[in-house]
């Protein structure tokens, strides 16, 4: 038997959002707020707020546009996040499940499958609307799969990575033969828009993975794994259900010494401290999963590596593959989806895993905050 990848699915959101656009918006706010507090930031006392610029956003990251849910709130300068109305829990299908409903019934139309033939889905991803029920369990409801098991899972932008090995696992483990691996990402709601270094990095998106234990293999044979974990602050979005709490501290007569809420919580970076020290533990990694199954690297035909900045991914391909190596090698989608977090790799894969020969080595890996490192090792079929 052996554990294959034999489909993928890409829901891709319904509005694009440029550079341009997004830049015209962010520029509107600095001109408000500056205007606004004048008197301040002419006696020194308040730092004046610096314009965006769209060659600044292409030249340090690739990134041209992001696709996103809604578009209306995030470009008002006065909003500037995307406007999502609630949707009654059970009455109808939550925003996240629609998007991975779609990305995975593309998946099992191309896999010949029908959600009765699933045993199981796993949702990994960066953020989720609610703590339960699970997303997983929702879409496991509609897609009319019958028995099983589902769940969400969250390694943010390596949840991919990470999702196929929990997959690997639970089919040796006996759970299943045929399992789902979902990254659903509505990253524009966890984006500061007003922040001048990050506002411009993610888009939104929703990827499926259909993973079969087949007699005989078809796709992409998963060889193996190696995942790796260390804490870092570097990259952080600490919103949680503790916010009420936590804010009732600030509030209440409870504890005199905290006098302001912590509002600060959405995505926040380090980029460059990140850069520094996630691009060569990323290298490091693939390159010891290499030598731990015999392969150089050179014999590496295709990464699908997460779509984070396009220099990084340049960074990556050097230091694994040696420094003339042919960038076709590692292909890239960010300048249309921008960084889409745990998707962003599969995004890679589905748009790009032509003109493979049988036995080919190729390697998906995803990286991002905790820090997280996944590397899985695949061979065409
Ligand atoms: N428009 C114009 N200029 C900007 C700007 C913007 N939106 N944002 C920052 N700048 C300016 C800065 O003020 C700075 O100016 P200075 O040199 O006069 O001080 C300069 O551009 C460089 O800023 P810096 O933040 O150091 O840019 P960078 O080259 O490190 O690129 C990132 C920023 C975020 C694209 C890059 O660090 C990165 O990709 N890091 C990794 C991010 C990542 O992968 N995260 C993982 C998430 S999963």
């Amino acid at each position: 038997m052996s554990i294959c990848i034999t489909a993928t699915g890409l829901y891709t959101p319904p509005y694009s959002i440029s550079n341009e656009e997004l830049v015209e918006s962010f520029n509107q706010y600095v001109d408000k707020y500056n205007k606004q507090h004048e008197d301040e930031i002419n006696a020194g006392e308040r730092e004046a707020l610096e314009h965006s610029s769209a060659e600044f956003i292409e030249k340090v990251s690739g990134i041209k546009s992001r696709y996103v849910m809604e578009k209306e709130g995030i470009l008002n300068p006065d909003i500037m996040a995307p406007v999502i109305p609630y949707r009654q829990l059970g009455e109808e299908v939550s925003i996240m499940a629609e998007m991975g409903l779609a990305a995975l019934q593309e998946a099992l139309d191309e896999a010949g499958l029908t959600g009765k033939d699933l045993d199981g889905i796993i949702v990994a991803c960066s953020n989720f609307q609610r703590t339960y029920p699970a997303i997983a369990i929702e879409i496991q409801h509609h897609i009319g799969m019958e028995g099983g098991f589902a769940f969400d899972m969250n390694v943010a932008c390596s949840a991919a990575t990470f999702g196929l090995s929990q997959v690997v696992g639970a089919i040796k483990g006996g759970l299943g033969k045929k399992i789902a691996m979902l990254n659903i990402e509505i990253c524009t709601a966890h984006l500061n828009f007003r922040n001048r270094d990050s506002h411009f990095i993610f888009g939104d998106v929703a990827t499926a993975t259909i993973i079969e234990d087949l007699e005989t293999p078809k796709g992409f044979e998963i060889v193996n794994s190696r995942l790796y974990t260390q804490f870092s602050t570097n990259i952080k979005n600490e919103y949680g259900y503790l916010d009420r709490s936590e804010f009732l501290a600030a509030e209440t007569a409870m504890y005199p010494d905290i006098t302001e809420p912590v509002t600060d919580k959405l995505f926040l970076q380090n980029g460059r401290k990140v850069f520094r020290e996630v691009c060569p533990k990323v290298s490091e990694i693939i390159s010891t999963h290499l030598a731990e199954n015999n392969i150089e690297s050179s014999e590496l035909k295709r990464m699908w590596l997460h779509q984070a900045n396009l220099n990084m991914i340049d960074l990556i391909l050097r230091t694994v593959v040696g420094k003339n190596a042919d960038k076709s090698i590692a292909p890239t989608v960010i300048d249309e989806f921008a960084n889409t977090s745990s998707a962003s790799p599969v995004i890679a894969f589905h748009r790009h895993n032509e003109g493979l020969n049988s036995g080919d080595l190729t390697v998906m890996c995803s990286f991002g905050a905790g820090y997280s490192i996944g590397s899985v090792l695949l061979r065409k079929v």
